[in-house]
């Protein structure tokens, strides 16, 4: 999704109307978003900015974005960009990956407390240690290592992954055992969708963590015409009663080509908002679930960045080396 051209307070209002949330978004509220979006736009042309956003992120956030996507897109992206500031408007894993592959650009984040429980549920250290024990028993053992992780942990890894990708990598790699890190159901997918050893860590994502099989039956159950998106890092439970198995970015695309009208998207509700205001015309059933850290993500907080420079992204650059050689090893082998 590439950035939108400013609209002004009453647009936004009956933009973000779509989402039916009138409180978040009163008449009052909008005309402060725009009012902020604007500063941010001016601000972004001076400081020769650009604003990368994951799906996940509030909808008013979009409207500053340069460009909005998921975590492998965003990757790609971070390739790419032709400015001097980044600000990443997502989680720290995300802003560390922009600054892996930009080093000597600024990286920002406009909160250092969003965090991510998966990254936080592994470190290098205890990687290293469960690597060498488990060698003992598979020499040719590689560890394949999701992005939400730390640039810490990519650096000791021999390759990394996006939910997009995961299944194509692992394949991709010359050795059958795998150490996969650290999210207990990607790991359990992929293991689906391979005949390779997937020996999988035991961190999950929260907020996918919650849904539960009964949830997502007694929906299918009450919409049976509706298709049911699953994202991998799902139980696996949930994630056997798709239509499809999709990273945020690929429901997207599959919700645009799709001939049916109506979807249940079981992923953080941050992707419904996006699809309700891409996909008008189609109809989407949210899984009421939020992720506090990409919600700690302000249009507040993002002008507080820009007009401060902070927080910004350090690395020291032995990980950051480390980092990048898995990251680019990724991007070579998807
Ligand atoms: P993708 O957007 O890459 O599918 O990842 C989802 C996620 O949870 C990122 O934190
Ligand atoms: Fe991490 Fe889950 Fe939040 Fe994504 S949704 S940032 S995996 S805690």
């Amino acid at each position: 999704m590439q950035t939108v051209t400013e609209k002004s307070a009453a647009q936004l209002h009956d933009y973000l109307a779509r989402l039916d949330a009138p409180q978040t978004y009163s008449d009052e509220s909008c005309r402060q978003f725009a009012d902020i979006i604007h500063r941010i736009r001016v601000l972004k042309a001076q400081r020769n900015a650009v604003v990368l956003a994951h799906n996940y992120q509030r909808p008013e956030i979009f409207e500053v974005a340069d460009f909005v996507g998921d975590s492998l897109e965003l990757a790609r992206q971070a390739t790419t960009v032709d400015a001097d500031v980044i600000v990443f408007c997502g989680v720290h894993f995300m802003a560390e990956t922009a600054k892996v592959l930009n080093p000597v650009k600024k990286v920002l984040i406009p909160d250092l407390r969003a965090g991510c429980s998966l990254a936080e549920s592994v470190t290098a250290d205890a990687l290293v240690e469960r690597r060498d024990a488990l060698r003992k028993t598979y020499p040719d053992l590689q560890i394949v290592a999701y992005v939400n992780t730390t640039a810490d942990v990519k650096a000791v890894v021999d390759v990394c992954c996006t939910s997009s990708n995961a299944v194509k990598v692992v394949n991709a790699l010359p050795t059958q055992n795998i150490l996969f890190v650290p999210d207990e159901h990607l790991g359990a997918y992929v293991q689906s969708q391979t005949s390779k050893n997937v020996i999988s860590w035991n961190g999950n994502c929260y907020v996918h963590h919650q849904i539960t099989a009964e949830n997502i039956a007694r929906v299918k159950e009450a919409l049976p015409h509706a298709k049911i998106l699953v994202h991998p890092e799902c139980r696996a439970d949930v994630v056997a009663l798709a239509d499809a198995v999709l990273s945020t970015s690929g429901m997207v695309t599959y919700a645009k080509k799709s001939d049916a009208e109506e979807f249940v998207v079981v992923t953080e509700c941050g992707l419904s908002d996006r699809l309700l205001l891409e996909v008008p015309e189609k109809k989407f059933y949210k899984a009421c679930k939020l992720c506090q850290y990409m919600k700690m993500i302000t249009l507040e907080g993002t002008l507080v960045a820009l007009e401060q420079m902070k927080f910004q992204v350090d690395l020291d650059e032995d990980v950051r080396v480390g980092a990048e050689r898995s990251l680019r090893r990724m991007l070579e082998l998807s």
